[in-house]
């Protein structure tokens, strides 16, 4: 099992003036690789609070994958990255990188999420864009290689040669 946590970055969500569906897309897409969202929380698009909840979600709750969804592109409150990039200790540019590029071939507009992706002790924390379209695409472009990520990250696999040409690892 995947420790979950998802936080919904939204001024209009936290207020509750705005249903969260994306976190139901993202459940969905969590599942096929044996997650379970343990701590789920909206807060503001703003960049204290945001830090702050990563930070709660890692230390005191041990999450194996952080899902943040909204606040990547280019609105002046998006600050969803910044946030995340505040309280990483490792950039993993590939995930965010494979993210946009599998995305292009959908919409052109996906080069407008400026999402990260970075450790922090044992916690992987993937930016996602906030619209359930967004935030499924982009997550299921590179759902299949988290869980041998986390196996590394924890210390549980150490070996990537044997199955690194293997389509699900
Ligand atoms: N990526 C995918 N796969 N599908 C999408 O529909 N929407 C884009 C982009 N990435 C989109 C996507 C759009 S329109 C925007 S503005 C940015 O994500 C930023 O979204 P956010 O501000 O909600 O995080």
């Amino acid at each position: 099992m995947i420790k979950v946590g998802i936080i919904t970055a939204s001024d209009k969500g936290s207020r509750g003036e705005r249903e969260d569906l994306s976190v139901k897309a993202i459940e969905e897409v969590v599942a096929k690789i044996d997650g379970v969202v343990e701590k789920y929380t909206i807060v503001p698009d703003d960049r204290k609070i945001i830090s702050k909840t990563i930070v709660e979600f890692v230390d005191e709750h041990k999450l194996d994958l952080i899902l943040t969804t909204g606040g990547t592109g280019f609105s002046i409150r998006d600050v969803t990255p910044e946030a995340t990039i505040d309280v990483i200790e490792k950039d993993v540019p590939g995930i965010a990188e494979v993210m946009r590029m599998k995305s292009l071939e959908i919409t052109p507009r996906a080069m407008l999420s400026r999402a990260v992706s970075g450790i922090r002790k044992q916690t992987l924390i993937i930016n996602l864009p906030g619209s359930p379209k967004g935030a499924k695409e982009c997550l299921s472009s590179v759902i299949d290689s988290i869980p041998h990520g986390i196996e590394i990250l924890k210390g549980i696999a150490r070996e990537c040669a044997s199955n690194a040409d293997s389509s699900d690892n």
